[in-house]
């Protein structure tokens, strides 16, 4: 049996943190329009106490949503709390998501707190969320460099105060994944309360590990995958739900779990952030970048051409694009080339095609990037060669 992951979608907080990526209250209802059709479960819309802002850009996407539960962050204090309560309450089914660090470097330098004391806070933090809704959500910030022990105590306290997710993040993307697979499957073996809650993972991407950290952490047993589409977040960003949600998708047999994610959105909904904040994807970003479903070696677009699978572990069809390009550059082959004319509609005999294949590579050679026109441009001049 296959057991469900939960996507929680933080690109409107988290995502939004990243330099340059703010978004306004209808930009943010108008992604958060787009996760609905994504079929995220849980949609972190902000951080209410942060500013007027984003108090009303959570309240606007709480009261525009039907379907995904609609989350607010906040720290561990009742000002804050309540805050965050004043805005996911408008929505049908509102996430209180408080948070706090445990591990001694944060507690030491920015909260110059024990570890006793944070126990405490934390604990008085969920009871005072649960008075006021059910749905609550505990972070231990930078559990990734926190004392394993230590955070059995906290866990367990915080699901006995009412917390039902429990968030282990790796705050500054500092666990590699066989470490991380570890920490999980000690809290959930440890922790005696640990049936009355789920595990989320919330991995950042300092060492470029944040979706492998996450998978680990899904193979380790947790329920609940918190990342950002096209990744963006704090620093090097968090991990990228089109790479998570795909790789569990690709290898459903490996992991033996799955989203409900309606994966033929997410290419819309990776331009559309994009168009929103400005910022284009890398070309070679995993899914959704310009060249995940491009060939251009000659091996590859003849093996494309008999069999797609030869290349491809994925559809372009399944992330919402029309269909995998064949990209003609200097590595391409007469396979190719030829199909590549047919479609454009030029049908040369063999010996012009080989003259026109030989113009291409002497082209491919001095330009980057060849264009249909030059196609055309190559294929009349051998359909003239044979009228002549
Ligand atoms: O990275 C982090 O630890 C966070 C928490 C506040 C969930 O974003
Ligand atoms: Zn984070």
């Amino acid at each position: 049996m296959s057991r469900k992951i939960m996507v929680f979608d933080t690109t409107l907080r988290d995502g939004e943190q990243s330099p340059g990526c703010s978004m306004n209250t209808e930009e943010k209802v108008a992604l958060a329009r787009q996760l609905e059709r994504l079929n995220v479960d849980v949609i972190e819309a902000g951080f209410p106490i942060a500013s007027i802002g984003d108090f009303e850009a959570v309240k606007a996407v709480a009261l525009a949503l039907e379907k995904p539960i609609i989350a607010g962050l906040c720290r561990a204090n009742e000002k804050d709390i309540h805050r965050c309560y004043e805005a996911v309450s408008h929505a049908r089914r509102g996430r209180i998501h408080t948070f706090l660090a445990t591990s001694d470097i944060h507690l030491q330098a920015k909260l110059k707190m024990s570890r006793e004391d944070a126990l405490e806070r934390a604990v008085s933090a969920v009871k005072y969320a649960r008075s006021l809704i059910d749905d609550v959500e505990f972070s231990l910030e930078d559990a990734g460099r926190t004392d394993w022990d230590y955070m059995c105590r906290v866990v367990e306290a915080v699901i006995d105060a009412g917390a039902r997710t429990i968030n282990l993040p790796d705050t500054v993307g500092y666990t590699i994944p066989s470490e991380f697979h570890e920490m999980i499957t000690y809290v959930m073996n440890r922790v005696p309360n640990m049936d009355k809650a789920i595990i989320s993972l919330h991995c950042h991407n300092d060492l470029g590990l944040a979706v492998a950290n996450s998978l680990a952490g899904i193979l380790a047993g947790a329920g609940q995958v918190e990342c950002t589409i096209n990744g963006i977040g704090e620093r090097a960003g968090n991990a990228a739900m089109e790479e998570i949600v795909m790789a569990l998708k690709t290898r459903a047999n490996y992991f033996g779990a799955h989203t409900d994610i309606v994966t033929e959105e997410i290419y819309r909904s990776s331009k559309l952030l994009s168009s929103i904040i400005g910022v284009e994807v890398q070309p070679n970003k995993a899914i959704v970048g310009k060249n995940a479903f491009a060939h251009e070696a000659g091996i590859h677009q003849h093996g494309m051409l008999s069999d797609k699978r030869t290349y491809e572990i994925m559809t372009p069809e399944s992330i919402g694009l029309s269909k995998t390009e064949l990209v003609l550059g200097k590595h391409s082959g007469r396979h190719a080339f030829k199909a590549r004319l047919e479609e454009l509609g030029y049908s040369l005999n063999p010996e012009s095609l080989e003259t026109a294949f030989e113009k291409f590579k002497a082209l491919a050679d001095r330009k980057k990037e060849i264009f249909d026109e030059d196609l055309e441009h190559i294929a009349n001049e051998g359909l003239k060669q044979v009228t002549e």
